[in-house]
């Protein structure tokens, strides 16, 4: 035997001693087992939820606070000192079509402090004030388009993105990496600015990333090594920079400020959700293949599943959010009440047919349950009683499509995302 297959199989022998029995990943439906979803009308004392009014006062804090402390965990509030810097301007970028801005948003309003750098792009010749779609990029401000303006970030990058990071930094080979997920030039078009910021500039995407991050930044200075256990997560730390950036938009006289969509895919899908419920400044909410975490809902045994999520990615959430691992029925709250917290605002889910991991179905369900709770406000939901067809978006105040192919955001996407902002923001 190869010394190397010797290795190998050591290796698996040993994994297997020390594998946690667990469940296997089901992507069967018939294997579903029946599952009883908590009622956003009902509040924890019994009190029934019949009218806006309560759902406000009673019902809705009391969701928001339990998602806080048992999901995502608490983010602290707009730090008092933070400083916006213009570091960019050119009114002629991408062949004159838009005005491309850049921005460092100082967190603690030092330069030595935590820092995020906003890209917004304008389009040129607009009147008045522009809605906007803001959402996090994963691979740097520079990898959503090929525009050489751009600045490179120097943030940590994940060495996964390919040869184009060396040394965990992004080079030049980077730009327009992910630029099919950003389709600029279309969204402008439409009459929509684009804010985006690298999700690492917030906090790197590692388990010690905290320490690189605004979660490291401000932590309390008591000496503590662990976070409290309803303490914010990364996804806490990424949802918090996204109200930053709104935060400065309200300062920005090209956007309106009050017509904004918070966009993110799949783990940023997660924290768009997040966002959208924490911050009501956000009109519209858009959760991309958004999975388990996100749209999908926890208790459906399909795809991913909580534990997955605490034993591949124990960053993302609070600390008590590891109690819910394999015991979802545990957890005081499911993901349709996370969508309900954006209500009465449009809310948008959205699915890829082969993204069997991030359960379609379950995102689609999560959307439907969330339904009473608009139901108060007289704003209809998806209008469906069953998953719809491909390629086909339904829906008023909540939307949904599901279109063909893997998990990923398409130009196919924004199309729709598209046509939901232009009826909601009544251009
Ligand atoms: C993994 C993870 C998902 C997440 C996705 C992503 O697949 O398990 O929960 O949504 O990464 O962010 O791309």
């Amino acid at each position: 035997m190869h010394w190397q297959s010797v290795l190998l199989v050591s290796g698996v022998l040993a994994a297997a001693v020390n594998a946690q029995p667990r469940p296997r990943t089901n992507t069967d439906e018939s294997q579903v087992p029946p599952y009883t979803l908590p009622d956003p009308l009902v509040c924890a004392d019994g009190t029934p939820v019949t009218r806006a009014a309560v759902w406000e006062t009673k019902r809705r804090p009391e969701l928001l606070r339990l998602f806080e402390e048992q999901v995502y965990g608490r983010s602290p509030d707009r730090p008092a000192a933070m400083t916006f810097e213009v570091t960019s301007v050119d009114a002629r970028a991408l062949d004159g079509l838009a005005t491309r801005k850049e921005i460092t948003l100082w967190f603690t309003g030092r330069p030595d402090g935590p820092s995020m750098n906003l890209l917004l792009y304008v389009s040129n010749g607009v009147k008045g004030r522009v809605p906007a779609f803001l959402g996090l990029n994963f691979a740097g401000n520079h990898a959503i388009h090929t525009d050489p303006g751009i600045r490179l970030s120097e943030r940590w990058m994940p060495a996964r993105f390919g040869d184009c990071v060396v040394n965990n930094r992004a080079t030049e080979a980077c730009r327009g990496l992910n630029a099919s997920r950003w389709p600029v030039e279309m969204i402008l078009r439409r009459g929509y600015a684009l804010v985006t910021a690298y999700y690492g500039d917030l906090e790197p995407d590692f388990e010690a990333g905290w320490k690189l991050g605004v979660r490291g930044a401000f932590k309390p200075a008591d000496g503590a090594a662990e976070f409290p256990p309803d303490a914010w997560g990364a996804i806490g730390a990424w949802s918090w920079g996204l109200s930053r950036a709104l935060d400065y938009l309200e300062t920005d006289r090209a956007v309106d400020a009050r017509r904004v969509a918070v966009i993110g895919h799949s783990r940023l899908g997660k924290t768009a959700l997040w966002t959208g419920a924490r911050d009501p400044r956000f009109a519209l909410v858009i959760a991309n293949n958004s999975g388990e975490g996100g749209a999908a809902l926890a208790r459906r045994w399909f795809g991913e599943t909580t534990a997955d999520l605490n034993r591949r990615f124990p960053h993302w959430f609070c600390g008590n959010f590891k109690q819910y691992s394999n015991n979802e029925t545990a957890l005081p709250v499911d993901q349709h009440e996370l969508i309900a917290l954006v209500a009465p605002r449009p809310v948008y889910v959205a699915s890829a047919a082969d993204d069997s991991w991030a359960d379609p179905r379950g995102e689609f369900l999560a959307a439907l349950n969330a339904e009473p709770v608009y139901r108060l406000y007289d704003r209809p939901g998806l209008n469906a009683s069953d998953q719809s067809p491909l390629h086909q978006s339904i829906g008023q105040f909540i939307g949904y499509h599901i279109r063909a192919g893997k998990h990923g955001l398409t130009a196919t996407d924004w199309a729709y995302y598209l046509d939901f902002a232009d009826r909601h923001f009544q251009r």
